[in-house]
């Protein structure tokens, strides 16, 4: 036979051998280039609405509700992580422009087909509102999961400093924390509407700033009427009841302003974050302590870390167990995002700038509720004391990293377009 012979030949044995390894590096390729690809060719074409939406509808292979909350999609993705030992990426050295241009790259996925349910969406409004759509960018990522670690999406973030990615982080302290969020109210920001019998799809938010403006407004039955309350920072609720509300859904918080709010406030009977039952933390992770600090809570450690820099700070203590079905992490795209995006500060600083955490709460509101109702924003600094629950008059502090006043004026703008509702009290005298 004549395939024996040629078999037989070693010229052919060898050609047999190099077409074998040809198409394995070609399928190998193919495969690596769909999936790596993907998020920098949809930021390309992200001013071509129809390549962006055919792009995504190609990825997202008829990706539903109920696949974007589907605990088993990413196990396998939760594996490799935790495997994987990278080495810290030595990035080259970049101009500002270059930098910025960077920064303003983002990640798109389709979290956002999770909060479009509601026929009468506070997002639907943006995207209606001339004064306000620019800064709105529908398929932004919101939360972050397990999903969104990987060899590439670390390097990437890498660049970014503080709340806007990873820089100096080691990749196996960032992956002890997100290998663990796995299930879907780690992707999903109202988790218990999904095994709910009252199916909801318009969701009312309070959004709870601690501004004076809140002293002696009686807005406590108001509040605690909403779906969901978001509180953050020293959101004492004990003895303010009938200005503030009792209840809290979201307690949002930085591992830095939260150590400083238990510092600074025990003084007013602010000991630990709220957890009362259903109780969901909102992280807004700005350092790789907050990953240290979680991956050690959810493996039960004790004693948990101090942070690592100069200050040596204290770990929090909850009154609940931290597992990883109660902690939501904010996606650090979506963090630039705001940054250059809602709160686009005339004072921007490459290093330091980033919105205020009660602005980030907000934001984060802004794209997951319905209808949003500010309390606790936007008043003037002459007129209130800095927080509600201060019993003298306390200036309010500017901060350097902080651009307060053109934070003001974004949700004075949203009031007047009918956006979110903020309660102003001099209106209703
Ligand atoms: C998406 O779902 C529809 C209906 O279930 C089906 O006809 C279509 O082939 C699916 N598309 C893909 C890419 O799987
Ligand atoms: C989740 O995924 C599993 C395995 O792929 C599948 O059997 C199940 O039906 C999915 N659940 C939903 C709600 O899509
Ligand atoms: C968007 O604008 C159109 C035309 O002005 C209006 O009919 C529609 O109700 C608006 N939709 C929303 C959700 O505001
Ligand atoms: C962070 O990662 C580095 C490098 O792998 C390691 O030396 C250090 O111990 C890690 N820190 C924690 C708290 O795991
Ligand atoms: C941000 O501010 C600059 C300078 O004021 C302006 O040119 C730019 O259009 C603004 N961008 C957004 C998204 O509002
Ligand atoms: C809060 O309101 C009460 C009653 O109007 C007032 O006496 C008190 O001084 C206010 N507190 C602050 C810090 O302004």
């Amino acid at each position: 036979m004549a395939s024996t012979e040629n078999s037989r030949n070693p010229r052919y044995f060898f050609l047999l051998i190099l077409i074998f390894c040809a198409s394995y590096f070609m399928i190998r390729l193919w495969t690596f280039n769909e999936r790596a690809a993907l998020p920098q060719m949809l930021s390309k074409f992200h001013h071509f609405k129809f390549f962006r939406k055919k792009l995504i509808s190609h990825e997202a292979v008829n990706t539903s509700f109920d696949d974007l909350v589907n605990v088993s999609l990413s196990r396998q993705v939760a594996e490799t992580i935790v495997e994987e030992n990278v080495p810290l990426p030595n990035l080259p050295e970049i101009s500002l422009e270059e930098f910025i241009k960077e920064e303003k790259q983002y990640y798109h996925d389709e979290q956002y087909l999770m909060y479009k349910k509601c026929p009468t969406s506070v997002r639907l409004k943006i995207a209606n509102n001339s004064a306000v759509k620019h800064k709105f960018i529908e398929d932004m990522p919101v939360l972050m999961w397990d999903k969104h670690l990987s060899p590439s999406e670390y390097k990437r973030l890498f660049r970014f400093k503080n709340i806007n990615g990873f820089k100096n982080m080691y990749y196996k302290n960032i992956s002890s924390t997100l290998s663990k969020l796995t299930s879907e109210n780690n992707r999903y920001m109202f988790d218990d509407l999904l095994h709910s019998a009252t199916k909801k799809d318009c969701i009312r938010c309070a959004i709870i700033g601690n501004g004076g403006i809140l002293n002696g407004s009686k807005k406590g039955k108001e509040i605690d009427s909403h779906d969901y309350v978001f509180r953050v920072n020293t959101a004492l609720t004990k003895g303010f009841e009938a200005d503030v509300g009792s209840k809290t859904s979201f307690y949002c918080f930085t591992m830095v302003t939260l150590s400083n709010t238990l510092a600074g406030s025990r003084k007013f009977g602010f000991t630990a974050p709220p957890s009362p039952p259903g109780i969901r933390y909102l992280v807004f992770a700005d350092n790789e302590w907050t990953y240290m600090y979680m991956g050690a809570q959810f493996a039960g450690k004790d004693p948990l870390p101090r942070s690592p820099d100069k200050y040596h700070r204290r770990p929090m203590k909850f009154n609940v167990p931290v597992t990883p079905d109660i902690i939501k992490i904010v996606h650090p795209d979506f963090e630039r995002y705001l940054k250059w995006s809602w709160v686009n500060s005339s004072h921007q600083h490459r290093d330091i700038h980033r919105p205020t955490t009660g602005a980030i709460m907000l934001l984060v509101a802004l794209h997951t509720c319905d209808e949003v109702n500010a309390y606790g924003f936007g008043g003037s600094y002459e007129k209130y004391s800095d927080h509600y629950y201060e019993p003298k008059f306390s200036k309010h502090t500017f901060y350097a990293n902080h651009d307060d006043r053109t934070e003001q004026k974004l949700w004075h703008l949203l009031r007047k377009e009918k956006i979110i509702n903020l309660y102003t009290r001099d209106e209703e005298r």
